[in-house]
């Protein structure tokens, strides 16, 4: 007996319309070129898309090209007919001047492809870090029944019998570089083996983050996003996933029914909970602006602040993904919080179960890499939003603030947590590396380094330098962090306890634009307050001085996502495509 859909399939608008019987040829016709039948495509089976991220371009998701067909297995198994397709790359460590770029052109690539075409469901392939949010945007401005299938994190990276994790052994070993304890090629070798397989960064960076986010809005199977890459689960998943979004194109499941607020605030809470990446902040305002869902900076303070750290893996710990997923994964972590009474187990899923549905007998098994909620690696590990006179809002990634760098700005007697340095300011990366070393800028521990022009405007695209390295004659005596600020952003592997994301940036006229070498900055993290010591009359003054220097637009679209992007504090998205939301309910015309 034929099922029937509880919306009929937007697919039968092309394949099937018997007032424009005419066009069905012409729909139909070039589909069968390689193979396809009449009969099946107008069988009133629903076609269902697979977003294709992986290429050569794309190393870090290229297994979804394995994947993809394990998804067409399912999804022919389940009644479905598969259609895969292209998505624009994106390629975090080699895009430039950055893949921030991508995400958005990704986003209406996305966009353009789910509503244009006829398609009435999608598995949208994720990994390297925009991946998940460019898809998930997508998803819900078309709104049609969508769920991700997570590539996976590589193996386990070893060096000489010590875990190296991605990103976060670049950084680690450039001081090592710095410090004169390693050569370039000794730096070669221990990045190239954190890098052993298939599969996006091992360590709890901007993928890993962004797919565990997926997981805790509900958007993909229980205990999909950990699943290294290589293992045989990874296919398994791909297959389940197929089935699994057949059925819900049947029940028109769509990302409009699952995120609300609740999952949004419980995604927040993972981030805590897991020591996930600070690129979590935008990414999530982006995805819930898309969504029709009102998230502030002030969620993060509310909801994930106060939460512990329960995760051991680099940067904020010690471990890599292969541990995290045998310890139970995202699941487990959720449980602890589900448990704790900090998550809302009510929120709806694609499994069509409740998340505490989806949780159930879903503890760790290793508690040396999934602690408790009772005993956390950290207290109160979450995002710290800061504002001030340098910018409206800025966040703090609290889970890597080292013993060494606690006990030197923020532990002495009667500090409660305030300090004060003197500002460092670069214009740009390019003038990092050419300045950083300058014995002029006599640059030592009471110093904040402070970087602009890195926002999305001033890039273009927003860019991961905040965190950066103190001169190498302050590494040489051990001194390996500096406070550091920034309009940009920072690698989600890193382990720099920076303020970053600061928006509105310098280019747009924030307060970076106007501070000056020497400047002595306040920062209290009690108060959540960073403010430049500099008078009201003298900022006005500075003011009518020029803006600091921005590089021109280089291509097309770095003009006119310069034009159409808000700033991070917001999710810098293109503000005109927020109103476009639940586009597929009408479809475009012949
Ligand atoms: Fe692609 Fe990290 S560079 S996942
Ligand atoms: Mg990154």
């Amino acid at each position: 007996m034929q099922r029937v859909p509880i919306r009929p399939f937007r697919s039968r608008d092309w394949f099937a319309d018997p007032a424009r019987s005419d066009m069905t040829a012409l729909y139909l016709e070039r589909f069968m070129n390689y193979g396809l039948t009449s009969d099946e495509l107008r069988s009133g089976r629903p076609i269902i898309g697979i977003a294709q991220t992986g290429s050569d371009l794309s190393p870090c998701n290229r297994i979804h090209l394995d994947l993809a067909r394990r998804v067409r297995d399912g999804i022919r198994d389940a009644g479905g007919i598969a259609m895969e397709f292209p998505v624009h790359p994106i390629f975090e460590n080699c895009r430039r001047p950055t893949a921030a770029l991508d995400r958005n052109l990704a986003y209406l690539g996305l966009v353009e492809t789910l509503y244009g075409y006829p398609i009435d469901a999608v598995v949208l392939t994720t990994g390297c870090d925009k991946t998940t949010p460019s898809g998930i945007m997508a998803a819900s401005t078309v709104d049609i029944p969508a769920i991700v299938l997570s590539g996976g994190p590589m193996l386990d990276g070893w060096h000489e019998g010590e875990l190296v994790g991605s990103g976060t052994v670049i950084w680690r070993s450039r001081r090592k570089l710095a410090a004169g304890e390693i050569d370039e090629e000794e730096f070669l070798k221990r990045a190239t083996d954190s890098a052993p397989s298939a599969g996006h960064c091992n360590t709890m960076g901007t993928a890993s983050t962004m797919n565990a986010v997926a997981e805790a809005l509900g958007l993909s199977l229980t205990g999909c996003a950990a699943i290294p890459a290589p293992y045989r689960e990874r296919g398994q998943f791909a297959y389940e996933t197929g089935r699994r979004i057949v059925e819900m194109a049947y029940e028109d499941l769509r990302p409009s029914h699952i995120l609300t607020r609740d999952s949004f605030l419980n995604a927040i809470r993972v981030v805590t909970a897991i020591g996930g990446s600070s690129n979590a902040q935008p990414h999530i305002h982006a995805m819930a602006q898309h969504a029709g869902v009102e998230i502030t900076a002030a969620d993060w303070s509310e909801h994930g602040y106060d939460l512990p750290l329960l995760v051991d893996v680099q940067p904020a710990g010690r471990f890599l993904g292969e541990r995290f997923h045998r310890a139970g994964g995202v699941p487990a972590v959720m449980t602890e919080l589900l448990g704790a009474g900090k998550l809302d187990g009510d929120c709806l899923t694609v499994t069509g179960n409740s998340m505490a549905e989806n949780l159930s007998g879903r503890t760790a098994s290793d508690r040396e890499v999934i602690r408790a909620f009772d005993t956390p690696l950290k207290e109160q590990a979450g995002f710290l939003v800061l504002t001030g006179n340098l910018f409206d809002v800025a966040i703090m990634k609290t889970s890597v603030i080292s013993p060494a760098f606690r006990e030197r700005y923020l532990q002495h007697e009667g500090a409660e947590d305030i300090f004060e340095a003197r500002a460092i300011v670069f214009d740009g990366s390019d003038d990092y590396h050419h300045r950083i070393n300058d014995p002029a800028l006599d640059i030592d521990e009471n110093c904040i380094l402070v970087i602009r022009g890195a926002g999305p405007i001033g890039w273009p695209g927003s860019a991961e330098v905040v965190n950066m390295q103190p001169p190498d004659h302050l590494i040489q005596r051990g001194i390996m962090t500096l406070p550091t600020l920034g309009d940009g952003r920072q690698s989600g592997t890193s382990d720099s306890p920076s303020i970053l994301n600061a928006s509105p940036e310098s280019a747009v006229g924030g307060g970076l634009s106007w501070l000056h070498t020497g400047d002595m900055i306040r920062i209290d993290l009690k108060a959540g307050r960073c403010d430049a010591l500099v008078e009201e009359a003298e900022i006005a003054r500075r003011r009518t001085e020029p803006p600091p220097p921005v590089p021109v637009s280089n291509t097309p679209w770095e003009e006119l996502y310069r034009e159409k992007t808000g700033q991070l504090g917001d999710g810098a998205v293109l503000d005109f495509a927020v109103k476009y939301r639940g586009i597929a309910a009408k479809t475009p015309r012949h």
